[in-house]
C-alpha cells in the first residue's frame, strides 16, 4: 500500500519534477508548509476564472463566491468536527491569534492571568504576551529540557493559579512532540479558563477533534497541509456569541463573521477547502483498511478526512522511524533533539551538527537540492531553552506524505560526506 500510495502521491505535485544544479528536489520543509497538489491549484485558478468577485453584490459571481465560502465552512467543519458557523477564516494563524487575544482581553482585567508555554511558537506566545501592557500577569510553563516536553508538574502548579486563558500548542514544528492537550484543555477548564490551541503544526499530522478536546479555541493554517496562506480559527458558538471582538459595525455581529474584519481571502479559502477534499481524497483511495466501511467512506466527508489523516500518519511513522534510526547509526556528528521514543510525536526531526551551524548545514543541503530549514523556526522560546539560539539554532526535518526513503538516503548520505560539507562552508565564506 505504502508504494502505491507515494507512487500517486508522487504525480498530484506539479512541483516535485523541478531540479535544481541537475538535482530532483526534495522538500522536506513541510513544517514551513507543503507543496500543493494540482487539485488545489487549480480550484485557486477556477476560482479567478468562474467566480471572482466581492461579496454582497447582486450578480452570478458574488453570489457563487458566499456559496463557495459557505460550502469552505463546511468542509472545515468537517476537518474538526464542529459545526459551520464555528469556522472563521483570516489572513493567517498569528493574525487570528492577535484578534482573539485582543479580544478575550476585552473580558479581562489588570491582574488576571493568562498561561502560556516555553514550547510554543511565536504566533501562540506573543499576541498573549502584548496583553502584559494592560497589566495582565502573563506566565509561561516550563520545557523540560530533557525530554523535549512540557513540564507537566509546572503546568498544573501555575494552571493552579486561575489563569482566564491557556494558549497551548498541539504539536511542537520545532521538535515534534504532541502535547496532551486534551488532559490540558480539562485542567483549565476545571479552573474556568478559556482554551486556546495552537494545531497548524498538528493539523498536517493527525485527526483532529474539537468536540472530543473540547477546547473553546484552535487555530490553524492551511498552508501547513497542502493549502493556500490562509489561517482558520475554530470558535465554540456560545463562546464566540460572548465575545466583543474587535469589528465594524457593517459586519454580522454573530458568529462565524463577527471576527472577520475585512474581505476574505476568497481564493485562499477555496484552495484551504480543496486541500482537505485532497486529504478526504486521499482517505477514500488508501483509507479503507482504517475505517473498515468503504461504503461509509463514501458516504462522510469527516470519515474519509479521517481515514486520510490516519493513512498520513501510518506513511510518516514508518519513515520518521526510518530516519531517527538512520541518522543515530550513520551520522555520529548529528545530534537529535526531540520527545523520548515512544512519546507522542509528529515526523518533524530535529538536530545539531557538530562543529557546523544549522544556516551551514541547511545551505549545504540547500545546494544538493535537499531543501530544509536551520534556525529557529519562529520556535524561538523553544530553541533559547535548550541553549541553541546563539548557536545557530536547530536543522529541521518535516517529512510530508509526498518525501520518500530515497529522499531521506540522499539526505542522510549528505550529512555522512562531512568533506564535501567542509568544502561548501569553506567556499562561502
Ligand atoms: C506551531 C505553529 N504555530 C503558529 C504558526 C504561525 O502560523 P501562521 O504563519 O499562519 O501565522 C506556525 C508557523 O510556522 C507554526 O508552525
Amino acid at each position: 500500500m505504502s508504494d502505491l500510495l507515494t507512487e500517486y502521491m508522487r504525480k498530484q505535485f506539479p512541483s516535485l519534477k523541478r531540479e535544481i544544479a541537475g538535482y530532483p528536489i526534495a522538500y522536506l520543509d513541510g513544517p514551513g508548509g507543503y507543496q500543493v497538489p494540482e487539485s488545489v491549484i487549480n480550484t485557486v485558478s477556477d476560482y479567478f476564472i468562474n467566480m471572482n468577485a466581492n461579496e454582497g453584490s447582486q450578480f452570478e459571481t458574488a453570489e457563487n463566491t458566499s456559496m463557495m465560502i459557505r460550502n469552505a465552512r463546511g468542509v472545515f467543519a468537517d476537518f474538526f468536527n464542529s459545526t459551520w458557523d464555528e469556522i472563521v477564516f483570516g489572513a493567517n494563524m498569528t493574525t487570528l491569534n492577535f484578534a482573539l487575544a485582543q479580544a478575550l482581553m476585552r473580558e479581562m482585567t489588570a491582574g488576571d492571568r493568562v498561561l502560556i508555554t516555553e514550547i510554543d511558537h511565536e504566533g501562540n506566545r506573543g499576541p498573549w504576551l502584548q496583553l502584559r501592557e494592560r497589566g495582565i500577569i502573563v506566565e509561561e510553563v516550563a520545557l523540560d529540557v530533557s525530554t523535549c516536553t512540557l513540564d507537566m508538574k509546572d503546568l498544573r502548579e501555575k494552571i493552579s493559579r486561575k489563569p482566564g486563558v491557556v494558549a497551548v500548542n498541539y504539536a511542537s514544528n520545532g521538535v515534534g512532540t504532541v502535547s496532551d492537550v486534551q488532559e490540558i484543555i480539562r485542567m483549565s477548564h476545571d479552573v474556568g479558563a478559556y482554551t486556546v490551541v495552537d494545531a497548524v503544526h498538528y493539523a498536517a499530522h493527525g485527526p483532529i477533534d474539537v468536540r472530543i478536546l473540547d477546547t473553546d479555541f484552535l487555530l490553524c493554517s492551511a498552508y501547513k497541509f497542502f493549502g493556500p496562506h490562509i489561517g482558520v480559527l475554530y470558535g465554540k458558538k456560545d463562546v464566540l456569541n460572548r465575545l466583543h471582538p474587535f469589528n465594524l459595525r457593517t459586519q454580522h455581529q454573530y458568529p462565524p463573521f463577527v471576527m472577520e474584519t475585512g474581505t476574505l481571502h476568497h481564493e485562499g479559502i477555496a484552495g484551504a477547502a480543496a486541500a482537505v477534499e485532497f486529504i478526504a481524497d486521499i482517505g477514500l483511495r488508501f483509507g479503507q483498511d482504517s475505517v473498515g466501511q468503504t461504503d461509509r467512506l463514501k458516504d462522510d466527508r469527516r470519515d474519509r478526512i479521517l481515514a486520510g489523516l490516519l493513512v498520513i500518519e501510518k506513511y510518516e511513522r514508518i519513515l520518521t522511524e526510518y530516519l531517527i534510526e538512520t541518522l543515530t547509526s550513520r551520522v555520529p556528528k548529528v545530534s537529535l533533539y526531540g520527545p523520548p521514543e515512544g512519546f507522542p510525536r509528529t515526523s518533524t526531526v530535529s538536530f545539531t551538527y557538530d562543529g557546523y551551524t544549522a544556516d551551514q548545514v541547511a545551505r549545504y543541503l540547500g545546494s544538493l537540492g535537499i531543501f530544509v530549514w536551520g534556525g529557529h523556526f519562529y520556535a524561538i522560546r523553544l530553541v533559547e531553552r535548550l541553549g541553541l539560539l546563539d548557536r545557530g539554532g536547530l536543522i529541521r526535518i518535516g517529512i510530508a506524505p509526498y518525501n520518500t526513503r530515497d529522499e531521506l538516503d540522499r539526505l542522510v548520505a549528505a550529512l555522512r560526506d562531512e568533506e564535501a560539507l567542509r568544502r561548501f562552508v569553506k567556499n562561502i565564506h
